[in-house]
């Protein structure tokens, strides 16, 4: 299997959490790479990626994706971009194990796929999606909901314990969701039930949080809320490796460091966002004149009316 690719890669400022580590509900209990004694200045080993793809294939009637080469290095927090039906969802399945590869090599969190338990490494990453919420029973409650992800499983199993109880009340406030905790899941709003679902991701205090399409059914304004919570939790230091996959380029707010771009399964263009999110780049992706436009950090993507092809 041929090795993995050099990925771009741009010195990512991290603002410095002003939030104590027992307030930070995404903080890990797995290791986390050794502080650099003082005294030894031994040169430490540089951390494993959080994903490293090798030419993944995966094939079932038809070639779903092909030559994927991806790696997300700690500190950065990604982007996947894409037309529909362009590889989005099912590099993300394939990635978790939901989905079984044909060919290829993947490496989460320092595991190699093939080697280790992937659904214990499984409990390591927060997977927000609304295809969870079919799942969800109506029952509920919302502290119930992000009780349950304690240990990254659907409906509540054994016992609460206390300070399992005083956990989810912190990430439900965390979460700016207090006032809802009590209701039942089937009563809440999309954007209630969104936020949720983020809590109830990071109650299992993941290294990784993969939100696919989470704005998907927000009003503007919730959508707006919703990503100023993830970009507030992205930029703390100790936040986890955030991937996003949207649709909607003005989702992509300042703390996310690098796009994938997709199309029909393989890989369009990947690196730094400052480089690789171009009018052009777009345009080829969705087969349209797209104009982007970039002010204050954030992202506008105006659609030529005369949609001729691109090629
Ligand atoms: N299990 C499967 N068997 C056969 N084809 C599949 C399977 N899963 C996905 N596909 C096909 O693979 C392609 C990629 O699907 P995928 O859901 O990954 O796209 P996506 O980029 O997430 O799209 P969207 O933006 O619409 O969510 C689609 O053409 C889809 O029909
Ligand atoms: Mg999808």
């Amino acid at each position: 299997m041929k090795g993995q690719q050099k990925t771009a890669t741009s010195s990512v400022e991290i603002e410095k959490s002003r939030t104590p580590a027992s307030e930070q509900p995404w903080r890990s209990n797995h290791t986390q790479p050794a502080a650099t004694s003082p005294v030894s200045r031994a040169p430490s080993k540089k951390p494993a990626p959080v994903i490293s793809i090798g030419q993944l294939r995966v094939e079932r009637d038809s070639l779903i994706l092909d030559s994927i080469d991806w790696t997300v290095e700690r500190g950065q927090h990604w982007v996947i971009l894409g037309a529909n039906g362009s590889g989005k969802t099912s590099l993300l399945s394939t990635l978790t194990g939901y989905m079984p590869l044909t060919a290829g090599t993947i490496s989460m969190l320092g595991e190699t796929y093939g080697q280790t338990d992937w659904r214990e490494l499984r409990k390591r990453v927060g997977i927000v999606s609304s295809s969870v919420h079919q799942m969800m029973a109506g029952h509920e409650t919302a502290v119930d909901v992000v009780i349950s992800g304690r240990h990254a499983m659907i409906g509540m199993w054994g016992e609460i314990r206390a300070e399992e109880r005083a956990q989810a009340l912190k990430i439900l406030h965390q979460i700016e969701a207090e006032p809802i905790l009590e209701r039942p899941w089937r009563v809440l709003s999309q954007g209630e039930r969104q936020r949720v679902l983020i809590g109830r991701a990071l109650m299992a205090r993941p290294q990784l949080l993969i939100l696919d399409e989470p704005c998907a059914g927000l009003d503007p304004v919730a959508r707006e809320h919703f990503l100023q919570f993830v970009e507030r939790l992205a930029r703390n230091a100790t936040a986890p490796t955030l991937v996003l996959v949207t649709h909607h380029v003005e989702e992509i707010t300042p703390a996310f460091t690098h796009v994938l771009i997709l199309k029909g399964g393989r890989v369009l263009a990947q690196g730094a966002k400052s480089k690789m999110l171009t009018s052009a780049t777009l345009s080829r992706a969705f087969h349209a004149p797209l104009k982007l436009r970039h002010k204050r950090g954030r992202y506008s993507l105006a659609v030529s009316q005369s949609l001729s092809i691109v090629i």
